[in-house]
């Protein structure tokens, strides 16, 4: 998730206009940024790695000539940090330049088309392979606004572009699938931006563009057309009320809400990592002979989710370890045949890398998973994944949850795949189950009034106990971390078997318990812990299947999962109206959701 802007004047410099746009879209990521503008002295370019202070700093981005002009600031999920892998990318005669924002998942393919006709690519972005594609187009003979349509026509996966070229220094191209793109109109300029924050104090009139548009925008004007078919459209102009800080939370009361509705697309992006990467994970993670999967808080519980998925799909034992306790639990078994796949949304956390740094001095391989392309985490890898989720803004780990879980899955489908331990049919399906989680996840996203009801309900209760069975005593842990760093309500959370070994001595009248109960293996037995606990008045709530009559009677609270999905992939859905819970309790209990006492989004501190 990046930010990029585009911006004609009628008068004037541009470069001011755009730097501090990009300002206000920096929330959508912070590791690069650049600037492209196109004056009577053709096009220049000025990017680098850091944030826009550091690189207006070095670069002087206000002194960039022209009228007309685009910006982008990154959040890389292709090619780390650097000056090469800043945007804009331009063609190899340096005369079309371009922004973008998504992923293209057939980069790899076209790169190697336009290499193999002499074009020379500069980074090692998904990107840059755009601007060839419309050289290639120009220098068959077609103008710059159509090149840059059928060249949009051979890209796969997510994009916002906005495109400049000195053939035509009186225009902006820009096209949408799939991310975000808005229009912003008035009668001396034009702007493309990733969401309206970013124009905002410039003009109020936008334009929502939809899927497969192409926009022209000319000084005041802009012509629209579908990129597939060519043909003419009509947009509806409409006056914005949002103030800029409701424009970056996308009209969500805070960020954490916004990342929880934006886990269908997230979980898509991490559908679009190329296999490549997970393939190289899995035939090292096969041959090892001890794996330990490391990570904190949040992470750590997609490691334990990995590995239930890992020994069950793949036949793979791992371990699962809080990365504060491995040197002193496993560091005297670590070795040249051990591998480490560490696990950290921020790729920062101290306590993560004194772990591995712990594990390579004994020769162990180190792989990564993380959300931060350039961290700390990727050096130290030999292998790594990024799991593209977009910079994470609420301290609360929620998107970045299930993209891990998700990144996870697919190794252990990659890893069951290699070790023949499934039957095809079987292989095949939960590949497929795989694809349809972010729908199942736009339906779970849709229980949030009854769970605003239930967090209204049940916001004086003083504590909560959260449980689940098999891989879901992962969903309970998650849902018991995220109530209490955003509420600070002191909960519990159980495998529900062992709830019989102790817990149940706290629970008396009313006392409020969570049962993660989907129609999986472990159904039966958890109907027991429901009766169990309601045979001593404690207040059962159920996160159930749609329908599940028999549960729906025995419970006092259910919220209903509309789409069932797998019993392995059921984290990843049942977890949302739990998140959702934490966040409405939080809310409600007058906390703040994005920014919770004592915490920080990364601890870089041991
Ligand atoms: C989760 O909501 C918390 N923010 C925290 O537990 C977090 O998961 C933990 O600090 C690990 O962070 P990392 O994924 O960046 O390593």
């Amino acid at each position: 998730m990046c930010g990029i802007f585009g911006v004609v004047l009628k008068t004037g410099r541009v470069a001011p206009v755009i730097h501090q746009a990009l300002e206000r879209l920096e929330y959508r990521g912070y590791d690069s940024v650049g600037l492209a503008t196109v004056s009577e002295k053709g096009l220049e370019v000025r990017k680098d790695r850091g944030s826009i202070r550091d690189v207006d700093l070095k670069h002087r981005l206000d002194d960039m000539a022209g009228r007309i002009g685009v910006g982008h600031t990154r959040w890389a999920t292709h090619g780390a940090p650097s000056m090469e892998n800043a945007h804009p990318h331009v063609s190899c005669k340096g005369d079309v330049a371009v922004v973008h924002n998504g992923i293209i998942e057939n980069f790899l393919e076209l790169r190697k088309q336009l290499e193999e006709r002499k074009h020379v690519f500069r980074s090692r972005t998904d990107t840059e392979v755009i601007p060839h594609l419309i050289e290639e187009y120009v220098s068959a003979g077609e103008d710059f606004v159509e090149s840059v349509r059928l060249a949009a026509r051979q890209l796969e996966g997510s994009f916002a572009i906005a495109a400049v070229s000195t053939s035509r220094p009186d225009l902006i191209v820009c096209v949408k699938k799939e991310s975000p793109l808005v229009i912003g109109l008035s009668d001396s300029s034009s702007y493309c931006a990733s969401d309206v924050s970013a124009f905002l104090p410039l003009t109020r009139k936008a334009i929502a563009m939809e899927e497969d548009d192409l926009a022209v925008l000319e000084t005041g004007q802009t012509r629209i057309i579908n990129f597939r078919t060519g043909q003419e459209l009509e947009r509806n102009v409409s006056d914005i009320t949002w103030s800029i800080e409701d424009a970056t939370k996308g009209g969500y009361g805070h960020f954490m809400l916004k990342e929880i509705n934006e886990q269908p697309l997230a979980i898509r992006n991490v559908l679009r990592i190329q296999p490549v990467y997970c393939g190289l994970m899995a035939s090292k993670l096969e041959k090892a002979r001890q794996v330990c999967l490391l990570g904190c808080g949040t992470s750590y519980h997609a490691c334990l989710a990995a590995s239930y998925l890992f020994t069950k799909l793949a036949g793979l034992q791992v371990q699962p370890v809080i990365a504060s306790e491995f040197v002193e639990q496993y560091g005297h078994l670590i070795d040249k045949d051990s591998i480490i796949l560490a696990v950290s949304q921020s790729g920062e956390t101290a306590d993560t890398l004194e772990s591995v740094r712990f594990a390579k001095s004994k020769g162990a391989s180190i792989m990564g998973i993380t959300n931060v392309m350039g961290s700390t985490i990727t050096r130290l890898s030999e292998v790594y994944i990024g799991q593209n989720s977009g910079p994470e803004v609420g301290v609360a780990a929620t998107k970045t949850f299930t993209s891990q879980v998700s990144v996870l899955a697919r190794l252990a489908l990659v890893l069951a795949e290699k070790r023949n331990t499934l039957p095809i049919e079987e292989l095949t399906k939960l590949k497929s189950s795989l694809l349809q989680i972010p729908k199942a996840m736009e339906s779970a996203l849709l229980t949030e009034p009854r769970v605003k009801e239930l967090a209204r309900k049940y916001r004086d209760r003083s504590s909560f106990c959260f449980l689940g069975r098999g891989i879901n005593f992962t969903t309970a842990l998650e849902a018991r971390l995220k109530l209490l760093e955003l509420s600070y309500l002191p909960s519990l959370a159980y495998p529900a078997g062992e709830s019989k070994h102790g817990f149940i001595a706290v629970v008396d009248q009313d006392y409020p318990i969570v049962f993660v109960a989907p129609k999986d293996e472990t159904y039966h037995k958890i109907v027991g812990n429901v009766m169990e606990m309601k045979a001593r008045n404690a207040s059962t709530i159920g996160v159930i299947d749609a329908g599940d009559e028999r549960l729906k009677e025995l419970l006092d609270d259910y919220i209903e999962i509309p789409t069932p999905v797998t019993s392995l992939l059921t984290p990843l859905v049942y977890v949302i109206p739990l998140q959702l819970f934490a966040y409405w309790m939080a809310v409600e209990r007058g906390c703040d959701p994005d920014r919770p006492r004592n915490l920080a989004k990364s601890v870089t501190v041991l």
